[in-house]
């Protein structure tokens, strides 16, 4: 299981001390929630945050665009240092622009990912299959840390995998909004193989709440 701990809800009068512990447990992935007040009504980080992480961090740097316009913004993060970018379904309702979005973002040497919110049909996915490395389903709204797992998630996340399966294909599915121990693991049960989570891990000892979720 993939352990990417989101510093949406990092405590930042501590950053570089619960940085250096981050860097220490087991997580592999920093996700990096990205909001541009528009798209969800909340406002969070630019690019020189990011070059920021990537100074004090080698672990691979997932930028989650929760933005209005991903197109600009994707090569904004890469050249900031991203690794990973996922933008979402929402922004685009349109298979083409979606498909030539992901297609410059390989073509930038990136991995990319497609997300949905938790009222978004699970079919839109089934155009995409093969164009994504990964796909993330939101079991939260998206726009801010610390909400409630939405239990419907589990579903989508074990119909999700049998589509992937029957293609053959081992992209990953990550999931994120109110994971701890408890729904973590019954995402990972479902298919799942990347967690995403803040408050559980910011709000409690990190390397005991990474390791719960590994
Ligand atoms: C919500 C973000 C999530 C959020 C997760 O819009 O995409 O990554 O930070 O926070 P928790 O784990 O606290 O639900
Ligand atoms: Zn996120």
């Amino acid at each position: 299981m993939i352990v990417a701990p989101s510093v949406l809800s990092l405590d930042y009068s501590r950053l570089n001390e619960q940085m250096e512990e981050v860097n220490a447990s087991q997580a592999k992935w920093l996700h990096f929630d990205v909001m541009d007040g528009h798209f969800v009504p909340n406002l969070t980080f630019g690019p020189d945050i990011l070059k920021g992480y990537k100074k004090i961090t080698d672990l691979y740097l997932d930028a989650h665009l929760m933005v209005t316009d991903p197109t600009f913004f994707s090569d904004v993060f890469i050249d900031a240092g991203a690794d990973h970018i996922t933008f979402h379904y929402e922004v685009f309702n349109n298979v083409e622009e979606i498909k030539k979005l992901a297609q410059h973002i390989h073509e930038r040497g990136k991995t990319v990912g497609l997300s949905i919110k938790p009222k978004t049909d699970i079919n839109v996915l089934k155009d995409f299959l093969n164009d994504f490395d990964l796909f993330l389903i939101m079991s939260v709204e998206p726009g801010f840390g610390g909400q409630a797992f939405i239990e419907e998630s589990v579903e989508r996340i074990k119909t999700l995998r049998t589509w992937l399966k029957e293609e053959n294909l081992t992209t990953h599915i990550q999931v994120d909004g109110g994971i701890n121990a408890e729904t973590g693991k019954r995402c990972k049960e479902a298919g799942a193989d990347v967690l995403v989570a803040g408050s559980y891990i910011f709000k409690h000892d990190i390397k005991e709440a990474v390791d719960s979720l590994v």
